[in-house]
């Protein structure tokens, strides 16, 4: 298979980068801008194999995402790369707005028209797969799961721009005939993840002895599923998914923040030895403003029709994501010195000062 990947880059975009390429034997090209979110060296173990390639390249740019189209005639096109931060969408939204909602729109066009002129084989196997989260269903109470049947209710910047993105994939297929498909995840976790997120700034945080910071009382509950468990189910979807459809992924792994906090600290104690219990590190500090309380998905189709099932639980899946930023300082220490070294992001007064700026069109 030949896949055009978005956003390679990335967390998750290099994982399935990896996975195609080192153990699928596709032939890839990873298309992407390299935000402050984007780094080459989490391809490191791609670069120089056959069949993979790179190319920086905004995805809003339409004519070079239709030039890159025409050149690597891709059998499938995997789009993933987005702005992902929903405490960087208080701040600002621009970008989200920009990448996600205008860059999804210039793919799709670029996709478009690729598709419309390929030969009649080519073009029934062709397939667009949009990948997105599970925040876009909105906040959950005490019960029950998102499903694909589950109605659009964003709340963050973030969240509403993947809503919008999704909404235009779908929209693509029934007007233009563009074979897509939609998956919709919860939080992941592992290797290679920016430590702007939940978990790998609380190892990297807890592993310097500074304050780990939990917002408002840590009641907020998240599905936890491990990277490469994503990485197959992606794949999975984009070799076997039914075109139009859309496949929730999760991991069946609920767990309060202040939960997750606290199982880091008491593996990192048993891996590192500190002065005093890291635990003793927990602050609890300003909640996120429109905060998400609780989400869950019911991953029961993508089970029954395709057969995926994850590997890791959140206990095997937690500790191998520790053991990886324990053994690669190489990747992180550069991320936390020079990029982001875990100041708080996404409070309302930040956002007041951002609004100024901002220009519209
Ligand atoms: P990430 O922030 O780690 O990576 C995003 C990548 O996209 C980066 O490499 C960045 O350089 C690239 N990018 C950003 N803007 C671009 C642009 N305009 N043109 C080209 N490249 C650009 O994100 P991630 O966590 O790997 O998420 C990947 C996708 O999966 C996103 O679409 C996200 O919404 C979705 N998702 C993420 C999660 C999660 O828990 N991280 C869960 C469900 C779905
Ligand atoms: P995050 O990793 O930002 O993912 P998302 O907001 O997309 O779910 O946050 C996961 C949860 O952890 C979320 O409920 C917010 C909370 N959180 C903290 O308590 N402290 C932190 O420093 C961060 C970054 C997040």
């Amino acid at each position: 298979m030949r896949i055009l990947l978005t956003g390679g880059a990335g967390f998750i975009g290099s994982a399935v980068t990896r996975l195609l390429v080192l153990e699928k034997a596709a032939t890839v090209l990873v298309v992407d801008k390299l935000t402050y979110a984007g780094d080459r060296r989490s391809l490191r173990d791609c670069e120089g194999k056959p069949g993979f390639a790179f190319e920086q390249a905004d995805i809003c740019d339409l004519p070079r995402m239709r030039a890159l189209m025409a050149e690597f005639r891709p059998d499938a096109v995997m789009h993933l790369a987005a702005e992902s931060h929903v405490d960087r969408s208080i701040t600002g939204a621009a970008d989200f707005i920009q990448t996600n909602i205008n860059g999804t729109f210039a793919m799709l066009e670029a996709a478009r028209a690729y598709h419309a002129a390929l030969e009649p084989a080519a073009r029934s196997a062709f397939r667009f797969h949009h990948i997105s989260t599970d925040e876009v269903f909105g906040s959950l109470g005490p019960t029950g799961a998102f499903s694909e049947t589950t109605a659009y209710d964003p709340r963050s910047p973030y969240s509403a721009s993947k809503a919008a993105s999704d909404h235009l994939v779908r929209a693509w297929h029934e007007t233009y005939g563009l074979p897509v498909l939609v998956t919709n995840c919860s939080n992941n976790y592992g290797p290679y993840h920016f430590p702007e997120k939940l978990i790998p700034l609380i190892i990297l945080n807890a592993l310097d002895g500074k304050p780990l910071p939990v917002y408002g009382d840590g009641s907020n509950i998240r599905d936890w599923l491990y990277v490469e468990d994503h990485a197959r189910a992606l794949v999975t979807v984009v070799e076997r998914g039914k075109v139009g459809e859309t496949y929730c992924i999760g991991g069946r792994s609920e767990r309060r923040n202040l939960e997750v906090v606290q199982t880091i600290c008491d593996l990192l104690d048993q891996r590192v030895q500190a002065a005093r219990p890291r635990r003793e590190l927990i602050t609890f500090v300003a909640d996120r403003p429109g905060h998400d309380q609780r989400y869950a998905i019911d991953c029961g189709k993508i089970e029954r029709e395709l057969g995926w099932k994850q590997r890791e639980s959140f206990e095997t899946g937690i500790a191998a994501t520790i053991d990886w930023y324990l053994a690669n300082g190489w990747w992180w220490q550069p991320l936390r010195e020079k990029k982001y070294s875990g100041e708080r992001l996404g409070l309302l007064a930040a956002a007041e000062r951002q609004e100024a700026s901002v220009k519209v069109g």
